[in-house]
């Protein structure tokens, strides 16, 4: 497994470049179903490139990758999900705060999780057998603090419908921060920035930060309380472990 994970670093880091050389390109955008739900050449050229490379030097694994056709259950085998830009609204508006999403299961088991920042330069990594770093500093597991010292990652329409009580529950933390790219808030709930996110997102956004988040002590969990399918679209938090009890006194 070192060896993969070495690979899926290089293959995340390398990505990141690609996308810094190419950022001032002309854009080709298309809309998915609805004007706010974009995708660029690059979204669809990493996703390639990252199949690419992965299907040479691994040509039974399986990829489920955000703009695959076939979005197959990650349950058995040797699977990778990849989300190529995570925040690609940022990527076109902002130029900045999206990133590359990788993780890789066996039988439905995470065996390693890759947020890379892409601007930034903060490559998340580990989990599994693998300690969990922001680049080369070792991240420790969570840092006991209340709801009302912490903040809430929670985007301006989940907090105005108070969509399964999720304003309720932001209502008694510090407030709430929206960022766009729920590969970095999750990263940001690692490292102590966020007390906890809370997204309606895809496997491939939460994928890699479950498995991260399983070795420092974080649950990815529904809003009704269960375990993610890891299939289709969910209303998705992520919080400390040791929380999810008074979470769950709010959540409906
Ligand atoms: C999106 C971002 C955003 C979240 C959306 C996702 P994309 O991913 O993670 O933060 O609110 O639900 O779809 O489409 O830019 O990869
Ligand atoms: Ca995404
Ligand atoms: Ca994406």
């Amino acid at each position: 497994m070192e060896d993969k994970y070495q690979f899926a670093k290089e293959l995340v880091l390398d990505a990141g470049e690609f996308l810094r050389q190419h950022l001032e390109d002309e854009l080709v955008i298309e809309e998915k179903g609805h004007f706010t739900d974009l995708v660029t050449q690059l979204d669809k050229t990493v996703q390639e490139n990252l199949t690419a490379k992965i299907m040479e030097r691994y040509p039974t694994d399986r990829i489920l990758g955000e703009e695959s056709l076939e979005h197959l259950p990650l349950g058995q085998g040797k699977v990778w999900v990849i989300d190529p830009i995570d925040g690609t609204t940022n990527f076109i508006v902002q130029k900045a705060d999206f990133a590359v999403l990788v993780a890789y299961f066996e039988d439905g088991l995470g065996q390693f999780g890759l947020i890379y920042d892409v601007i930034e330069d903060k490559l998340y990594h580990g989990g599994g057998q693998f300690p969990v770093y922001e680049n080369d500093r070792l991240l420790p597991p969570f840092q006991s603090k209340s709801l009302k010292e912490g903040l809430i990652g929670l985007n301006a329409g989940l907090y105005a419908q108070n969509y399964a009580g999720l304003g309720d529950m932001a209502d008694h933390t510090l407030g709430t921060r929206s960022i766009g790219s729920a590969g970095i808030s999750f990263a940001h709930v690692l490292t102590g920035r966020l007390l906890a996110q809370a997204s309606y997102i895809y496997p491939w956004d939460y994928a890699a930060a479950s498995i991260l988040g399983e070795k420092l002590g974080y649950t990815m969990m529904t809003t009704s309380g269960k375990k993610p399918a890891f299939y289709g679209r969910e209303y998705i938090i992520f919080a400390p472990t040791e929380k999810i009890n008074e979470i769950k006194r709010y959540l409906r």
